[in-house]
C-alpha cells in the first residue's frame, strides 16, 4: 500500500526538550490526537517507576494465574479465547506468529492506579470538561486504566468510539494510525455489538483493492511511540495499531466523552447511546453486579465450545512449531565459536 496517504502526527511535542509542553497540549488538544514524548521521564512523580516498573516481567509476577482475553484474529470482532496470563506470556515467546493480542487487561491488582496520578491528568491535563466521575462509575468502581500486552506481529483493527483515550507506552513500541472523524464515509464502518463500537471495514494498513474509495481518498496520520511517551487522542477518531517489539505492554486510561463525541460524530453517537438493546445491557449489567466495561466487550469472547475448539487448534499448531524449530535447531550445523 502506497502509504502516501499517511502523514507524520502534527502534534509531536517532546516534554524534555519543551518549556512548558502542558500549555503547547493545551493550544492543540482536543482537536487532534497529540503524543508528548518522554513524558513519565518528565514528570517522574506522576507516573511512578513508570515505565521499568510495569514491563512484562512485572505483570507475570503479579498476574501470573488471572485469567486474560486474547484475540486470536486481528480483524474478527468475536474471537478472543482465555487464557492464564502466564500461559499467554509463555505462548507469545513460544510463537509470536500466532498472533494473539492480549487486549484491554483490567487493572484488578491496581498496578496501574498505585503508580499514575490519574486525578491530574484527567482534570487539569485533559481538563475538566472530561468527565470522570461518570467514566469511574461505568467501569470497576473506578478502575479505568487497562494493559494491553501484544507481540510483534499482532495489530488491532482501525475503529472509532465514544471513549477519550490516554495511553502510556511501557515495553515495545507501537505504530497508531489515526483518521479524523470526517474521514468516517471512506472507512466503511460497522457498528459492534450493540453499536458500543464501530469498526472500519477494510485494513487499514493492507486495504483491497475494492477499497478504492479509502485507497483514493483517506488521509491519515501515523506516529510511533516509545516506553515514556503518552498518546492522547480523541473520542470518534479511527485509530489502528500495529506492534513493534517482540513483546509490548501498553496501558490505556480510557474515558467517556459524550459530549465530544456529539460534536464529533452525531451520528455515530446517537446509535451507541440510543441504542435500547445497549441500554438493557448496562441496567442488567448494573443488577448482577457487572460493570460496563463487560458489557463493551462482551462481543469479543468466543462461545464456550467455539473456545474449546479454538484452544485446541492452537496448540496442535503450536505443538507442530515447536517440534519443527526444535528439529530445525537440531538439523543447524554446529557452531564455529569457540
Ligand atoms: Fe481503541
Amino acid at each position: 500500500m502506497d502509504p502516501s496517504h499517511l502523514s507524520p502526527l502534527p502534534a509531536d511535542i517532546d516534554a524534555l526538550e519543551s518549556d512548558d509542553w502542558l500549555a503547547e497540549f493545551h493550544k492543540v488538544w482536543p482537536s487532534e490526537p497529540v503524543v508528548i514524548r518522554n513524558l513519565m521521564q518528565k514528570e517522574p512523580m506522576r507516573f511512578k517507576g513508570m515505565p521499568q516498573a510495569l514491563t512484562h516481567e512485572h505483570l507475570v509476577e503479579t498476574y501470573n494465574d488471572t485469567m486474560i482475553a486474547a484475540f486470536t484474529h486481528m480483524t474478527k470482532d468475536k474471537s478472543a479465547i482465555e487464557l492464564e496470563f502466564k500461559d499467554y506470556i509463555a505462548r507469545i515467546k513460544a510463537n509470536p506468529e500466532e498472533k494473539l493480542y492480549a487486549r484491554a487487561i483490567p487493572d484488578i491488582h491496581n498496578m496501574i492506579l498505585d503508580r499514575i496520578d490519574d486525578k491530574w491528568l484527567v482534570d487539569e491535563v485533559l481538563g475538566s470538561k472530561y468527565t470522570r466521575k461518570m467514566s469511574e462509575a461505568f467501569m470497576d468502581g473506578g478502575k479505568l486504566p487497562m494493559f494491553f500486552v501484544g507481540t510483534n506481529y499482532s495489530f488491532s483493527q482501525a475503529h472509532c468510539d465514544f471513549g477519550t483515550s490516554t495511553f502510556m507506552m511501557i515495553e515495545g513500541q507501537k505504530r497508531w494510525v489515526f483518521y479524523a472523524p470526517d474521514q468516517s464515509p471512506l472507512m466503511f464502518p460497522y457498528g459492534q455489538k450493540r453499536n458500543v463500537a464501530f469498526n472500519a471495514g477494510l485494513d487499514v494498513f493492507f486495504p483491497a483493492d475494492e477499497r478504492k474509495l479509502f485507497r483514493d481518498n483517506a488521509k491519515g496520520y501515523e506516529v510511533t511511540v516509545n516506553p515514556g511517551d503518552v498518546m492522547f487522542f480523541p473520542s470518534m477518531w479511527w485509530h489502528g495499531v500495529q506492534n513493534i517489539g517482540d513483546l509490548t505492554v501498553g496501558i490505556d486510561l480510557p474515558l467517556v466523552d459524550t459530549v465530544g463525541s456529539w460534536g464529533r460524530n452525531a451520528p455515530f453517537t446517537l446509535a451507541t447511546f440510543a441504542n435500547p438493546k445497549l441500554a438493557m445491557a448496562v441496567v442488567e449489567a448494573m443488577l448482577t453486579g457487572q460493570s460496563f466495561r463487560d458489557v463493551f466487550f462482551d462481543g469479543y469472547l468466543l462461545d464456550k465450545d467455539e473456545m474449546k475448539k479454538k484452544q485446541a487448534e492452537l496448540d496442535a499448531k503450536l505443538n507442530v512449531d515447536v517440534a519443527s524449530k526444535v528439529a530445525a535447531a537440531a538439523a543447524a550445523p554446529a557452531s564455529t565459536n569457540p
